[in-house]
């Protein structure tokens, strides 16, 4: 949902801005543009299409000189994504410049107000309602303009903002959306996200609802709504650089998926200590754990799915009711939550407006909320009452694959813990249960070996039409996420059915050749789910099978068959995924599709 930069410093500012949009592409490509204080004026400059026109029309930043500016690279919400919508917005005169990241809702009636003052609109935009009202506050004090403007805005906003007559200082504000500043030796950042400043600095500081910010070359300072300066202590962030590059794969997203095994590594390991997981960051005692009456489990896209999986495993080892609701149903549907409860909140970059509201809707009634999140410092992070981080690393492919692993991940450490806790698991069970998890990050990288048979597969398939996924308990979650990923990506129709749904009205869509995948992993259920196999294949269908080794029955049934190590049928779908990960990014790359970005996605929505 749009990236903002911003640089003050000693450096030519237009090449870092470039490269720091470069690192936010992931939140939207339409257009893109920058705004240099030149010598004696603002100079902007925008593009429709992906950055790399920006690149171009500019020689990659040099022809812009100047050491001061902001950029922006945008997902279209109000306004067809054209050179005009484009960002920056400017007063008329040119001395002024915004770009924003969020949605203002009342602009409509903003723009009459300001039409009748005489104020003309260039763009369909909500965000040139911002620029107009910044000229109309503005008086020579940027601080007063920008407060009389953050009390007449509602909605979402991250802003930079320019002006003309304060050169050399960038300033910015947030309100719901998200908002970093970096500070190194050559300069002042801000930035959307984390990775557009890692080349440059890895200290950060967290800027807060409603909080300005005014960046100089060698100072930054913060302010509150009253004009108060505050203080604020930075944060040293562990990512590398490097871990935001491609690193000599085609794709952040195949990279992504062969960072798997170390991912999930590194997010079980600090937490199994002498074989015991250790979990104080959950800030809760034993008897809280003991009087958990039910757990909500609520994400979005693919943390959604994770929900969905971590309830069978959950509940099978905890015995705690978990009810799983997609945030943006959750905030608005009033749900009854009980006392004694615990709302878990997963989302990746812990920005997702809809996963931020309903964090906020379950702390208005009064419930524990913990958050499973990527971005150390990000809104979730800090807003729910304590988070488990899961140590993803950067994610740059709009399509989620090494975070949704390790979200599982971390759902299986809550399980466990909590069983044990309440004794809900023998000592043995709990014993072979850790041993298992530990073993997971070398079996995902088994299943890493076999790409070719799943590369090869997919080019099979890559003119299908529709492609349908079945599966029964945790199977069913794991083909909800290998349908999303291809659907995202190779933009194929697909679907995920609960296999014993099917003859419920389903079925009348298989036609002859259609490919249907079965993931069958479950012991218990894995005669059922061949029963289902079986009625697709003989309505016509082309049958996928993926189950684990020993399962070499499944050969009888399907007309090809993929198979994962066996292990804790729990955690099956820390395997499972995988192959479909892979046949997702393979069906694209036939495609010829640009697997990074999506058309119409942005990796982190923070608008509803
Ligand atoms: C977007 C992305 C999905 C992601 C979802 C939730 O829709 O395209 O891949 O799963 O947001 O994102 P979050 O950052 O909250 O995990």
């Amino acid at each position: 949902m749009c990236g903002i930069v911003g640089y003050t410093g000693h450096e030519q500012a237009a090449p870092i801005l470039l490269d720091g949009l470069s690192k936010l592409e992931y939140r939207g490509y339409d257009s893109a543009g920058l705004a240099i204080e030149g010598k004696e004026n603002i100079e902007v400059v925008k593009a429709k299409g992906r950055l790399r026109v920006l690149e171009e029309m500019t020689d990659n930043g040099n022809a812009l000189s100047g050491t001061c500016g902001i950029g922006h690279t945008r997902w279209a919400t109000h306004g067809v994504p054209s050179v005009v919508n484009a960002h920056p917005h400017c007063n008329k005169k040119k001395t002024i410049a915004v770009v924003h990241n969020g949605i203002i809702e009342n602009y409509q009636s903003l723009k009459e107000h300001l039409i009748k003052k005489g104020y003309e609109f260039e763009s369909e935009t909500d965000t040139e309602v911002i620029a107009h009202l910044l000229d109309r506050y503005y008086e020579g004090e940027p601080l007063e303009a920008i407060t009389k403007v953050m009390v007449r805005l509602n909605g979402s906003y991250a802003l930079g903002i320019l002006f003309e007559d304060h050169p050399g200082k960038v300033f910015a504000v947030r309100k719901d959306s998200p908002m970093i500043v970096g500070s190194a030796p050559e300069g002042n950042f801000i930035a959307s996200d984390v990775p557009a400043i890692l080349k440059y600095t890895r200290t950060v500081y967290f800027v807060n609802n409603m909080e300005i910010v005014c960046m100089e070359a060698d100072n930054i300072s913060f302010y509150n709504l009253d004009k108060e300066q505050i203080e604020k202590e930075s944060t040293t962030i562990a990512w590398d650089a490097e871990a935001a590059e491609k690193g000599g794969y085609e794709h952040f997203m195949l990279k992504e998926i062969y960072e798997q095994p170390k991912a999930v590594q590194d997010t079980l390991s600090p937490r199994i200590k002498d074989g015991q997981i250790v979990l104080e960051e959950l800030g809760m005692t034993e008897e809280e754990i003991k009087k958990l009456r039910r757990i909500y489990m609520i994400g979005c896209g693919s943390a959604y799915h994770v929900c969905i999986s971590a309830r069978y495993v959950l509940e099978k080892l905890t015995k705690i009711p978990v009810e799983v609701d997609l945030a943006s149903e959750f905030r608005y549907r009033d749900p009854i939550l009980e006392e004694n409860s615990l709302v878990i909140v997963i989302s990746q970059s812990g920005e997702t407006a809809d996963s931020i509201a309903a964090l906020k809707e379950a702390k208005r009634k009064g419930v524990r909320v913990l958050g499973i999140v990527n971005v150390v410092g990000s809104s979730i992070a800090r807003e729910a009452d304590s988070v488990l981080y899961t140590w993803a690393g950067p994610e740059i492919s709009v399509a989620t694959t090494k975070a949704y692993s390790t979200q599982l991940a971390a759902c299986y450490l809550i399980g466990i813990y909590f069983a044990k806790i309440r004794q809900n698991i023998s000592d043995e069970l709990y014993e072979k249960l850790v041993e298992e998890l530990t073993k997971l990050p070398e079996k995902i990288q088994r299943v890493l070996g076999d790409k070719e048979r799943i590369q090869w597969f997919a080019n099979k398939f890559a003119a299908s039409k529709d492609i349908f996924f079945i599966g029964r308990g945790l199977d069913y979650g794991t083909s909800m996420e290998g349908s999303l990923k291809l659907k995202e990506i190779s933009y194929i129709h697909s679907e995920a059915y609960a296999a014993g749904e099917l003859k419920h009205g389903t079925i009348s869509l298989i036609e002859k050749g259609i490919l249907v995948v079965g993931v069958a992993t479950q012991p218990e259920l894995y005669e059922k789910m061949i029963s289902n196999m079986v009625e697709v294949k003989s309505r016509g269908a082309f049958l996928m099978g993926l189950t684990t080794y020993g399962n070499y029955s499944m050969e009888d049934t399907a007309n090809f068959t993929v198979y994962v190590p066996k292990t804790e049928s729990y955690f099956t779908t820390s395997l499972a995924v995988i192959p479909l990960q892979l046949f997702a990014y393979y069906v694209a790359i036939a495609r010829g599709l640009d697997v990074d970005k999506p058309r119409n996605l942005a990796k982190s929505v923070t608008v509803e």
